[in-house]
């Protein structure tokens, strides 16, 4: 793994435009459980019954109950972990460019990184969904569910439930990434979800290296990612960055 972290290190000062596409996995130590796996959201309770879209237009109390209280709660208390922070740190440094997040946590944003795609949208918002105001999560009163706009139309998370399109403009943009850049970082993400899981497979073929960071082997690992370093992100992550800034 050491051999691994080194050449990383070296690879990410030599390139030109670093990008990375992060899943829930990098967010494992800032507490929130990632949704497939030990411990994954989706083991507990079935995806199609509570983030469907057409779940939570049914029965929004219902979704909320089991679904969107608990992951606010869990969110309004997570802070960026080591992974993050080490992205941002990459980020100052002129190395990494943009992140495309899985993520609706808003970590990457809080440890300082500036260009973050949401490509599944974001939980720190809800939007009236027929005049569209918006409202913060956080002051989302629990004990009022769901959380109704003054217009009397009931709030929705800005997150991509599924039965969704992914918004264009964000799915254009991260193909763009994924064509221009020279390294792509696959962190924390099971690359079973499409479209995101493509977003490397696009890098690839344009000639990207992709690094792979996450205790376990992926649907990438095989064909397409360079080589992956096994474990838990946080602790790679500074290790990587502790290598890089040796080389700087
Ligand atoms: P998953 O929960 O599918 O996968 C999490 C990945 O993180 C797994 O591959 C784990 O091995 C890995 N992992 C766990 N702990 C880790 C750690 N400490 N460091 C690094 N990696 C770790 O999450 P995603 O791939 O993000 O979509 O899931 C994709 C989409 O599926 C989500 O955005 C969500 C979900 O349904 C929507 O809600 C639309």
């Amino acid at each position: 793994m050491d051999d691994l972290i080194k050449k990383t290190a070296k690879k990410l000062v030599l390139a030109k435009n670093v990008a990375a596409l992060t899943g829930a996995g990098i967010s494992v130590e800032s507490n929130i459980p990632p949704f497939r796996g030990p411990g994954g959201i989706w083991e507990k309770i079935d995806p199609m019954q509570y983030a469907h879209i057409d779940a939570f237009i049914k029965d929004p109390v219902k979704v909320w109950d089991v679904l969107l209280k608990n992951m606010k709660e869990i969110i309004d208390l997570a802070k960026p972990n080591d992974a993050h922070l080490g992205l941002a740190r990459l980020e100052k440094l002129g190395i990494l460019k943009t992140i495309i997040t899985q993520n609706v946590d808003q970590l990457h944003q809080k440890a300082g990184n500036t260009d973050v795609i949401e490509f599944h949208g974001n939980f720190a918002w809800q939007r009236c969904m027929k005049c569209n105001n918006r409202f913060e999560t956080r002051k989302v009163d629990l004990t009022k569910l769901p959380p109704q706009c003054e217009c009397g139309e009931i709030y929705r998370p800005e997150c991509v439930f599924f039965g969704e399109m992914i918004p264009p403009d964000d799915i254009e943009r991260s193909e763009q990434v994924a064509l221009e850049c020279d390294i792509m970082l696959v962190i924390g993400t099971s690359a079973v979800v499409q479209p995101a899981a493509h977003i490397p497979v696009l890098a690839k073929r344009s000639g990207a290296t992709i690094i792979e960071i996450n205790p376990e082997r992926t649907p990438l690992t095989k064909n397409i990612s360079d080589w992956i370093i096994i474990g838990q992100a946080g602790r790679i992550m500074n290790n990587i960055i502790a290598e890089l800034e040796a080389f700087l």
